[in-house]
């Protein structure tokens, strides 16, 4: 199989494992499907809503400089010319003449190995390009405007538009004032915010890679000028270690900066975290930009409202400088399901219709993984199940469980490998006698024998460490 073979099988395995499992589902299926737009299922909504969680915990729960917030989605269009993106937030379009296809001209540079900015210096350089579907002319680039437009009220007329957003941090922007008045806060700090953004993306693809509607999140840490580049190496190392933490393996992550020809219109600097892709290597998965007083000086131009800020011991006076850190939610949850996925040839349990395949093991993070015990009553038996489902009652509330009661044991623990179950618990005809259960590692197969009593302090204890 050639490599690339191999690269586009590998996204087909994580794309079927999603829908078979549960984890991630085409929008609007039933209707044949709505273009870039995904669904998460039971397994997907509670692996990211997991990945949300570690990131709240880790930029605004553990510290005491961020605080969080929940702007609305929909805001008034004055912040979208304020900002930029009614003039700037464009990509370069080209059509094919013959199949009529579209494409980003600069994703078309790119796949030649040519930079972005090549287009700017020399826009007939995309007649040297072919259509890559069907080897058919291009059109000149135009800009085509990502913005998502709509009507507010009952009167579809241009007063009435405005636009979904386009990305979260301007909620953040515009609440400045408030929540640094509202929660006292000095000069440095960060405000925090989850949440969804949209983008008419001209070439959406690659699963929950690029989506027209996708989650994001965004911390805006407000800094003295003065203090920018301090802040911003602060920030960078930071972001990268998180998903390092979470188990996502170093050689597959790198920091990349932005040439000056990509740059954002806000941004001074930038650098993307990248992860090691199956199509096409490394790619972004997230963003540390140094937004300058772009945003701020033009909130304060287009509103009216002064957000410059004076320093209460030194009473100097300036615009606060952005740094910024932007993590999409759907993309990490793509990159931890590629990263933790891991086939096991000819299988790694001992039963004779798992040496026969290959066992899939999706070694995620435990405090990622969306089931993290599996209860297990050996057989149908009632009064198995009945200590099974009471162990499963005194777990609820702590750990997400699920209960599985069907095929051999050795299937079940492969169902559970499959979605990177951490623990699986299994009730036997002994436990009736000795009032005792095993609980399987996925990642070392040890098992260990627990008393009935103590389950709960043994899975306290696995997720503490
Ligand atoms: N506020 C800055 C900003 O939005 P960006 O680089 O355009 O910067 C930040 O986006 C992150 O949001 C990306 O690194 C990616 O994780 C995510 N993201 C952006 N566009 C996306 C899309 N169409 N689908 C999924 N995620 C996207």
């Amino acid at each position: 199989m050639s490599k690339n073979q191999e690269e586009n099988n590998m996204m087909e395995k994580i794309v079927s494992l999603a829908k078979r499992r549960g984890f991630v589902f085409q929008s609007s299926e039933i209707y044949g499907g709505f273009a870039s737009c995904y669904d998460y299922g039971p397994l997907g909504v509670e692996l990211k809503n997991n990945i949300k969680r570690e990131w709240w915990k880790a930029m605004v729960r553990q510290r005491d400089d961020v605080v969080g917030l929940d702007a609305s989605i929909l805001m008034h269009p004055k912040v979208w010319e304020a900002s930029g993106h009614l003039e700037s937030f464009t990509d370069p379009l080209v059509d094919c003449k013959d199949c009529k296809k579209r494409f980003r001209a600069d994703h078309l540079l790119e796949a030649k190995g040519l930079e972005p900015g090549y287009l700017k210096e020399k826009p007939e350089a995309i007649n040297e390009i072919k259509c890559p579907e069907c080897s058919g002319q291009l059109t000149n680039p135009r800009t085509f405007n990502l913005l998502m437009k709509t009507f507010i009220g009952p009167v579809e007329n241009e007063a009435a538009v405005t636009y979904l957003r386009g990305e979260t941090c301007q909620g953040i922007y515009v609440n400045f004032e408030n929540v640094k008045d509202s929660m006292r806060l000095k000069i440095p700090f960060g405000i925090a915010q989850v949440g969804k953004a949209f983008r008419n993306e001209i070439t959406p693809g690659n699963f929950i890679f690029r989506m027209r509607e996708f989650e994001q999140m965004e911390m805006q840490y407000f800094v003295n000028p003065k203090e920018a580049k301090k802040w911003f190496e602060y920030w960078k190392p930071l972001r990268l270690k998180w998903y390092q933490d979470l188990g996502v393996k170093k050689e597959n992550l790198r920091l990349r900066e932005h040439g000056q020809d990509e740059l954002a219109h806000y941004a001074k600097e930038a650098w993307d975290i990248e992860y090691n892709y199956p199509f096409g290597g490394f790619k972004e998965l997230a963003g540390i930009h140094n937004r300058g007083d772009w945003d701020l000086s033009r909130h304060s131009k287009f509103s009216g409202k002064d957000l410059s800020y004076t320093d209460p011991e030194t009473k100097e006076k300036f615009m606060p400088y952005i740094i910024e850190t932007s993590d999409g939610a759907d993309r990490a949850t793509l990159v931890f399901l590629l990263d933790a996925y891991e086939e096991i040839r000819g299988g790694r349990t001992t039963t004779t219709e798992s040496s026969k395949e290959v066992e899939v093991v999706l070694r995620l993070d435990k405090r990622l993984a969306p089931i993290k015990i599996a209860i297990l009553p050996l057989s149908k038996k009632p009064e198995l199940e009945k200590v099974a489902k009471k162990i499963q009652e005194n777990l609820w509330g702590t750990y997400m469980t699920m209960y599985d009661v069907t095929g051999s044991i050795g299937k079940r623990y492969r169902r559970q490998d499959e979605i990177g179950t951490p623990y699986c618990l299994t009730v036997d005809f002994e436990s009736l006698e000795d009032k005792k259960v095993t609980i399987r590692d996925r990642d070392t197969m040890k098992q260990d024998r627990v008393a009935i009593s103590e389950v709960l302090d043994y899975i306290d204890d696995k997720f503490k460490s």
